[in-house]
């Protein structure tokens, strides 16, 4: 896996992209109240790209230099035969990392065959250590099940394991000391993500419960003091350090800082569409070049250098207007 391979994704703002999310599904067995309307319509299974499409998307990109792949959703999980798709990518030539953003939920049951097929790291999200709130942010998880799921993760030998924690107000803003404590115990890495517009929900007017990145080290600095670390790993994060530990306390923070100017990655919806921004509509169809005739991985690999001309400078979220963006989350991959 140390194959040296020559960049070729670099878009008009010198932007190297060498970082792609690929969605396996758009269907999750939660309904997360800030990512999904209660009642989702998903996709129809021959819209979605077969394992086979994902795993010569995969393979075309770290053709062209990308070195870190991360599985997503939907929950990615539930997706059947997930295990064979995750074997063939981590087994790619010039492959860095292969990643997985998951709730948790199926860990218990996959967590060894997962690290067995080579998967390097693995995210979790988790919103709430009260197992009622936790079903009312989820509508539907099991809290305790998810806590076996971190286990199992750790138990399966998954380091710098990661915990993604969504900040609401009015739902779980007093919860941020009880999760920075519960995974400084657990030797876990956390990240505390402000909420973003994407998709159209009925549960909650996204202005009034956003709770900002700031608001968030201003509960942590009541226990302890952060130190901005000087990790420069390219990406949306901020990570600090404590005191005490040496977990790695990170800020994901669309609206009160912007991250783009550092962007290095694409995402590729379960539709086959590569989206060039998170947080802007600009994207190529690839389904239609992978299921074309005359398609080989020269024409394919085509197709992404040319989009990188697309990707734009920057996002341009709002919580006061109606949203722009209208796919969710499950459907952009988390
Ligand atoms: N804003 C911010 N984070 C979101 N996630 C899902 N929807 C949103 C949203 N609208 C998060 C999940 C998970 C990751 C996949 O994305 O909590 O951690
Ligand atoms: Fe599922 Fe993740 Fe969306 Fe929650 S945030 S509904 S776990 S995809």
């Amino acid at each position: 896996m140390n194959t040296q391979i020559k960049p070729q994704l670099i878009d008009r703002f010198k932007r190297r992209v060498s970082y792609v999310r690929l969605s396996v599904t758009d269907r999750c067995d939660f309904r997360c109240v800030y990512c999904m309307a209660e009642d989702m319509q998903f996709l129809p299974r021959k819209q979605i790209l077969s394992l086979e499409e994902i795993a010569r998307l995969a393979q075309a990109f770290v053709g062209l230099g990308v070195s870190k792949i991360r599985l997503t959703g939907g929950e990615p999980l539930v997706r059947r035969n997930i295990l064979s798709l995750v074997e063939n990518i981590a087994a790619l030539d010039g492959l860095r990392e292969l990643a997985l953003t998951t709730n948790g939920s199926q860990l218990p049951k996959l967590a060894p065959q997962l690290k067995q097929a080579g998967l390097s790291r693995i995210n979790i999200s988790l919103d709430s250590l009260q197992p009622d709130r936790f079903r009312k942010i989820t509508r539907t998880g099991d809290l305790a099940n998810v806590l076996r799921g971190i286990d199992a993760a750790q138990a399966a030998g998954f380091k710098h394991t990661k915990i993604n924690s969504v900040i609401l107000n009015g739902r779980n803003e007093d919860e941020v000391l009880d999760l920075l404590e519960f995974c400084r115990k657990r030797q876990l890495d956390i990240s505390f993500i402000e909420e973003m517009p994407l998709g159209l929900i009925d549960d909650h007017d996204r202005a009034l419960t956003y709770c900002s990145s700031d608001a968030v080290r201003a509960s942590i600095a009541q226990r302890y003091e952060l130190t901005p670390s000087d990790d420069s790993t390219a990406g949306p994060s901020k990570y600090y350090t404590m005191p005490g530990s040496d977990i790695r306390v990170g800020f994901i923070s669309p609206h009160s800082h912007n991250f783009c100017a550092d962007c290095n990655r694409v995402r590729v919806t379960v539709e086959g569409r590569l989206l060039l921004c998170l947080g802007n509509e600009h994207s190529v169809d690839l389904k239609s070049i992978l299921r074309a005739e005359e398609c080989d991985q020269k024409l394919l690999q085509q197709a992404i250098i040319d989009a990188m001309q697309l990707k734009p400078e920057k996002h341009h979220f709002n919580l006061h207007d109606a949203p722009q963006i209208l796919r969710f989350m499950s459907m952009t991959g988390g």
